[in-house]
């Protein structure tokens, strides 16, 4: 398929504009030096619409067009209480006159006295923010089922008085928010035809999978063989991949073509998120310092830092040969630097 049909496909969506498209992407001219390699960028942490951009805007101009068209009043999301998914809903509600209603595990406990991260952000929105302490004995996959449980009473009590409620999922992670990475594929497939330039390899950070999913099913309508990288910021469950697939497809139908993925088509790096969802790593603290120093930009210990460790690891032990051309989708997240001292590990 080529990439302006793909575009007016894309096009007939409703989508608000609440990014600044197309995000730069340009070669690391330092840190290809000292790895051997040509290391491009692709800047999601600079999508706007403020300070603190990120991947979720691409999904979320197509997730909130929905809302907008359903007439939704209220906005409701998930996530943890350092969540870059909950505060950019949050954001974006308010530029469209939406009210953000945010269901928030406290992973790493908060404290009242002194908001910090995105929770800070969150408050400053002005969104209705419910705060669910994990239990120690509870799975994360429990603790979820119970605050959307807690977020479905709430949302009862909001349609009983007459107010329309919209729903994101956790991540922004349906069909909705996947065609958005069909088009930031899309949106990177152009710029490198412009550049005549190929890429051997994309690394980027999975979270819910969505993005995973939209990259992959963009370089598939295209045809392109560029190896996507999607390293876990979390343990996933076995069946992963193939839910990817799914999700993936869900996307394709939505925009009107044919499902064509399967679990095949994603590869998954689960050796880098360790200790934890969260938690931060040496790997990762090395790399954000690392990219710091090299090229004054900023990764995070929650998901960035973690893909750009994959990468670096990848590099060293020689599965990217040298001279070869690597992306680095870089998806944001950097308002973890201001977070807990317990997500930050020994940045500091
Ligand atoms: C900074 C950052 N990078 C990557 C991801 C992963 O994106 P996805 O949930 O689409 O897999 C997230 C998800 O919250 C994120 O906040």
């Amino acid at each position: 398929m080529d990439i302006l049909t793909l575009q007016e496909k894309l096009d007939k969506k409703r989508r608000m504009a609440l990014g600044f498209f197309p995000t730069p992407f340009y070669k690391l001219e330092n840190l290809s030096k000292e790895l051997g390699i040509n290391l491009f960028i692709k800047r999601d942490d600079f999508t706007g619409q403020n300070l603190f951009g990120g991947n979720k805007v691409r999904k979320l101009e197509f997730l909130l067009g929905q809302a907008v068209e359903a007439g939704a009043e209220y906005v409701f999301t998930y996530g943890a209480t350092q969540s870059n998914h909950a505060m950019q809903p949050a954001a974006a509600s308010r530029k469209l006159g939406l009210k953000p209603v945010l269901y928030l595990l406290a992973l790493v406990e908060p404290d009242a006295n002194c908001w910090k991260g995105n929770l800070l952000l969150d408050r400053i929105f002005g969104a209705e923010i419910h705060l669910v302490k994990a239990l120690p004995d509870e799975s994360l996959f429990e603790s979820t089922e119970r605050y959307m449980e807690l977020a479905r009473r709430r949302m009862k009590e909001l349609e009983d008085e007459g107010h329309k409620c919209w729903s994101i999922p956790l991540g922004g992670a349906d069909h909705i928010g996947t065609a958005g990475f069909i088009a930031g594929y899309t949106e990177l497939s152009l710029q490198l035809a412009c550049e005549q330039l190929k890429l051997d390899y994309i690394f980027h950070a999975n979270g819910s999978g969505g993005t995973m999913a939209g990259l992959v099913a963009g370089r598939q309508l295209l045809g392109e063989e560029t190896q996507i990288v999607s390293v876990d910021a979390a343990k996933h469950s076995e069946g992963f991949s193939r839910e990817a697939a799914r999700l993936g497809n869900s996307a394709l139908k939505w925009l009107g073509f044919e499902p064509i993925l399967t679990e095949k088509d994603f590869f998954r790096d689960e050796d880098h998120f360790a200790p934890g969802y969260e938690l931060p790593s040496q790997k990762a603290t090395e790399a954000i310092k690392l990219m710091a120093a090299r090229e004054g930009l900023l990764v995070d210990p929650v998901y960035s830092g973690k893909a750009l460790a994959c990468l670096l690891d990848y590099v060293k032990d020689g599965r990217i040969t040298k001279g070869g051309n690597v992306g680095f989708w870089h998806t944001g997240g950097a308002t973890a630097l201001f977070a807990e001292k317990e997500i930050l590990g020994s940045l500091i």
